[in-house]
């Protein structure tokens, strides 16, 4: 491409394409008043319902974490109509329900959050939910290996009670190559992979991730999943690197799964200012775009507590055109 107005003309399609971009986040995003009142609650509960479900499953959960998420869990329910969809209230009523009963044994009875959970549970709640949200207790990834192909898939579980031992090279190896089969655009394996396991560098870099309060102090391997941005050319790709860095990561989970690993997937929904400061901390060169952190390694008991994040039915998620 010579012809200097070629330059130009590429220069606007990159602004068109990212100010669609921007308009079509600020009208459809949660925050957007031009968005659906209960498809907004939807998205809404069923977020602070899992904070409930992620605190809870920590290995030693601190009482009456998270009260005002509570308070607003239990301010959304009243105003949401059910007839929009039960998800939301069964996952919010389990985790209500789960809250309560952990904090039976570890905070006072007449405490005013927990009034405000049994008040809700047994006079407004909706009757003939099934409460899917909460805790569940599942073997730790290696100790019991599922029968089938199907139960492997659908076995793994994020894991949010590590010891922070160092895996053994050998087996990060090993499942960085199976990763290593994950699909990608034309073959151009845009992602690379950092991987951690000096303690303070893992500390620093958890605390600009921000999403592993509670068990960060035991997360002894991390990755860094990040795709090379060199790899892509022209406005109509600007969004495929989280594509193939989703997939890898998606991958990478798995491999981990099938040798006996297990994981937790970090978002890096993070500023431009934090991606860079991560960057700086991780040595991760600028050409890079962050896509997702992984903390791995081996559970603190065989059989571990885990949020329940409850699945939608099919008929939720999927039109059959
Ligand atoms: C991209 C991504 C980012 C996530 N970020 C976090 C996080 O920051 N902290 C955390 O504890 N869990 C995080 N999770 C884990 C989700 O909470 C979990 O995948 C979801 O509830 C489904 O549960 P499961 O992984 O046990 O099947 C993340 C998951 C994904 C896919």
């Amino acid at each position: 491409m010579r012809n200097p107005l070629q330059y130009v003309a590429k220069a606007l399609s990159f602004l068109r394409e990212y100010a669609t971009d921007m308009w079509l986040f600020i009208k459809h995003n949660n925050h957007s008043p031009l968005e659906d009142r209960n498809r907004k609650a939807y998205f809404q509960t069923i977020i602070l319902s899992h904070t409930i479900e992620k605190g809870l499953s920590l290995a030693m959960p601190r009482p009456l974490f998270g009260r005002n998420n509570v308070d607003a869990i239990v301010a959304q329910l009243r105003s949401y109509s059910k007839a929009y969809s039960e998800f939301p209230v069964g996952m919010a009523t389990g985790a209500l329900a789960a809250y309560r009963d952990f904090s039976a044994d570890h905070a006072a009875a007449d405490d005013p959050t927990l009034s405000v959970i049994e008040r809700y549970l047994d006079s407004e709640a909706a009757p003939g939910v099934e409460r899917t949200g909460g805790v569940k207790q599942v073997d730790a990834a290696g100790t019991v290996f599922p029968q089938s192909i199907v139960d492997f898939l659908k076995s793994r579980t994020s894991c949010r009670m590590f010891v922070p031992d160092a895996l053994p090279r050998e087996q990060v190896d090993e499942v960085l190559t199976i990763a290593q089969s994950a699909p990608s655009q034309c073959n151009r394996q845009s992602v690379r992979v950092h991987f951690y396991q000096e303690r303070a560098r893992i500390a620093s870099l958890l605390r600009l991730q921000a999403g592993a309060a509670g068990f960060s102090e035991n997360v002894g391997n991390l990755f860094v999943v990040t795709s090379e941005i060199t790899a892509w050319g022209g406005p109509q790709q600007r969004n495929q690197m989280y594509v193939d860095g989703g997939l890898y990561a998606m991958m990478l989970m798995l491999a981990c799964h099938s040798q006996g690993i297990a994981s937790c997937p970090l978002n890096l929904a993070v500023t431009n200012a934090v991606e860079r400061k991560i960057k700086t901390v991780g040595d991760i060169s600028a050409n890079q775009r962050l896509i997702m952190m992984i903390a791995v390694g081996k559970t603190s008991a065989p059989r571990i507590k885990a949020a329940r994040s409850p699945r939608c039915r099919v008929a939720e998620v999927a039109r059959f055109h």
